[in-house]
């Protein structure tokens, strides 16, 4: 069986980093970033432009006005959240392709990652919590290792399966003892080797223990509303791979966020609204 080693070296050498998301990320490290930068920006992915036109039209930026350029479009959503959402959204096809391993079809890992990031953004705002474009993204992008290991799951699903079974471990515990990495460490790693910002790499790799996470105030309180909302999306049925069901909830970050019964049902009420506009409009 391959070695953690070889798994590693393998996730380190996947496909590059998308265009559209390497420009993206040079400009959000840009304070004199303007406008027309960014517009050009999105000609690395042209599909993305009537993505970003439709989003700026949907109920997340609510206005009378209807916008109908590019520019109009990113004015609305911010340079900085229009940026964010171009890395998150280029690396759609990759996540719209589908995972084997996972037994996930086309377009599911997609979808369950837009899920999750639409609730992040609901939970963030039931708390009282602004600027919530980095959450948005950086939940999207919360389970990118499944992509990677995808391929190299696919051989080892019915053991990591029975693992689960057996020994009543969440998922990603039987993908550490079987494969001897899991989702999390693979995405963080493919994070790390493209150069992804910190708050990305510690999101995801920290998105099923939240409480591992030794670092700042802000990015320790970003990846636990992403355990959450993860966790959501799974209750919500918005995870529909292998995996499915098999994650467990810290219920320490959710006392301490104040999560009750009542506010996760007002949640998942709230994200179903905004979830099935999306997917109305046809950006998922
Ligand atoms: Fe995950």
């Amino acid at each position: 069986m391959i070695s953690r080693e070889q798994l590693i070296e393998r996730v380190r050498n996947t496909s590059s980093i998308p265009a559209a998301s390497a420009q993206a990320l040079k400009l959000l490290n840009d304070p004199d970033a303007e406008v027309g930068q960014v517009t050009k920006c999105f000609q690395y992915d042209p599909g993305m432009t009537a993505n970003i036109i439709k989003l700026a039209n949907s109920s997340l930026f609510p206005s009378v006005v209807m916008v109908k350029s590019l520019p109009e479009a990113i004015i609305r959503i911010g340079f900085r959240k229009s940026l964010q959402l171009l890395i998150g959204m280029s690396f759609s096809r990759e996540l719209g392709k589908p995972v084997s391993g996972y037994d996930l079809d086309a377009g599911r890992l997609l979808e369950s990652a837009v899920s999750g990031a639409v609730f992040a953004e609901v939970i963030a705002r039931n708390l009282g919590i602004g600027q919530t474009e980095l959450l948005f993204t950086s939940c999207m992008l919360r389970d990118v290792g499944k992509m990677v290991l995808g391929s190299m799951v696919e051989v080892d699903v019915d053991k990591i399966l029975a693992e689960v079974r057996e020994r009543g471990v969440a998922f990603e515990e039987a993908e550490r003892d079987i494969l001897g990495i899991d989702h999390s460490e693979a995405g963080a790693l493919l994070m790390e080797s493209w150069n992804m910002p910190e708050e990305f790499i510690a999101t995801v790799k920290y998105h099923h223990h939240p409480t591992e996470y030794q670092g700042s105030e802000a990015v320790a309180r970003m990846i636990k509303i992403v355990h959450i909302a993860d966790i959501l999306s799974v209750i919500s049925g918005d995870n529909y791979g292998v995996d499915g069901l098999d994650y467990r909830l810290d219920n320490s970050v959710a006392e301490e966020l104040g999560i009750n019964c009542e506010l996760s049902d007002k949640i998942i009420y709230e994200q179903k609204i905004k979830f099935d506009e999306l997917k109305k409009s046809g950006i998922i």
